[in-house]
């Protein structure tokens, strides 16, 4: 069996259906005595320490304002099971409704911010605004993730993934290929990341970390991950 399919172009506009990250999330928020719920797709794990998650919120939505103004929301991630109150929350206005009342869900008290937790999703990870740079060119927000709350079973919620048009994917089968992973690399993506050069406000390079991302060779890691002391056999990826 050959393992390379025949291609035919595809519109750049839309690769979002092969690329979208997911799973989709709500984001729940609280302003000025309201609260409200969005649906989003787009997001991106930035950071291991600090827990960094970047996301893109419309300046369309009334989200938006109400979380840049914050500072906080919640990000609860649903599971099949609220597939129809997902695709609901993403077609409403919370400047019309509340949505916690609308869709019968329970908004309980987070441990950290002000937003609410969603008590019917599988996960919440409440956060803080960790940087705004970004926000006015792209509407993209760098959180901080400050405290998770994440039910005991399943391991693998099925989860929604949305490839646009109205239709998702959903997350299934779970296959493991843990044996072909050298340890290391198990671990060193997070490594790598803290370990990157940083640019700071002067656009300096800070090399203080003595390495650049590109350079950082698995040899050169393991020889700084022994210089520190760090074990490289527990795998973040469980
Ligand atoms: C599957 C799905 C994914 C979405 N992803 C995003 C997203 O990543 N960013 C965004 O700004 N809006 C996204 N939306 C749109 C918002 O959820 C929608 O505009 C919502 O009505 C905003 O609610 P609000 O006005 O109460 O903030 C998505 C909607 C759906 C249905």
């Amino acid at each position: 069996m050959s393992l390379k399919p025949k291609k035919t172009d595809f519109p750049t506009s839309q690769v979002r259906r092969y690329l979208e990250p997911g799973p989709i999330v709500l984001v729940s928020s609280a302003h000025d005595g309201r609260r409200n719920i969005m649906t989003m797709g787009w997001h991106t794990v930035m950071e291991f320490t600090p827990s960094l998650v970047g996301c893109v919120i419309s300046s369309a939505n009334h989200s938006f304002e109400m979380i840049r103004q914050s500072r906080e929301c919640v990000i609860n991630l649903p599971t099949t099971k609220l597939t129809d109150i997902v695709v609901g929350i993403g077609n409403t206005t919370g400047a019309e409704i509340d949505k916690f009342e609308h869709f019968g869900l329970t908004a309980e008290k987070a441990e950290r911010v002000g937003a609410p937790l969603i008590a019917e999703c599988h996960a919440n990870f409440e956060c803080r605004l960790h940087d705004d740079g970004l926000v006015g060119k792209y509407n993209f927000f760098i959180f901080e993730v400050v405290k998770a709350h994440v039910a005991a079973s399943p391991k693998h919620p099925e989860t929604l993934h949305y490839t646009g048009d109205g239709v998702f994917v959903v997350s299934g089968k779970v296959i493991s290929r843990r044996s072909l992973f050298r340890p290391e690399m198990l671990w060193s993506i997070g490594r790598l990341l803290s370990a990157r050069p940083r640019i700071d406000g002067s656009g300096e390079r800070n090399r203080s970390c003595g390495e650049s991302w590109h350079m950082t060779s698995t040899d050169r890691f393991r020889r700084n991950a022994a210089a520190h002391g760090h074990s490289i056999a527990r795998a973040p990826f469980e």
